[in-house]
């Protein structure tokens, strides 16, 4: 028997003032475009803006439907249409806010699971690592250098072979 373990670190920010000018701009679009999301069941708004390699910044929203499973994340949103439409350029980063219409955005939230797994083939088709930073409206910010780093052991293409 071995133990195996599995350990990641990453950069805590007290406020979006401590950011540099890129990553502060981008979360801070990342808040805006909370604005454009679609979600008047659970009224909690994504957004989720991309720095790709060539420079264009690209976002996206949670998009609900009365049918729920119907509904995609702002995550999800965004990968579709960098996929579809910028598919020469290899994404930097991603900012990821929101707004909740019911509560507080006063801390990071994280991608739910379907997302990391949308997002650790994309970094792994792609080839380049995804920056991921996450916040809310307001209080501290989490940025981690890679989205695999959020799905251990994760089912992978490779198993197709
Ligand atoms: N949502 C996202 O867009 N991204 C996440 O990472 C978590 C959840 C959306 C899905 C749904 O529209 C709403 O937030 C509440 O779950």
């Amino acid at each position: 028997m071995e133990k195996k373990e599995f350990q990641f670190s990453f950069d805590v920010y007290n406020s979006i003032d401590e950011l540099d000018n890129d990553d502060m701009m981008l979360l801070s679009e990342a808040q805006k475009v909370t604005e454009y999301s679609y979600a008047p069941y659970s009224k909690f708004h994504v957004g989720a803006v991309a720095k790709l390699s060539d420079g264009k910044i690209i976002s996206g929203s949670n998009q609900e439907n009365v049918s729920f499973p119907a509904g995609i994340c702002a995550e999800r949103v965004l990968l579709s249409a960098i996929s579809s439409l910028h598919s020469n350029a290899h994404i930097k980063t991603i900012a990821i806010s929101y707004k909740n219409e019911n509560g507080k955005s006063d801390h990071p939230i994280s991608p739910c699971g379907i997302c990391r797994q949308s997002l650790q083939e994309y970094e792994q088709r792609m080839k380049h690592p995804i920056r991921l930073i996450l916040g809310g409206m307001e209080g501290k910010i989490f940025v981690l250098p890679n989205t695999s780093l959020l799905l251990p052991l994760a089912f992978t293409s490779d198993e197709l072979k």
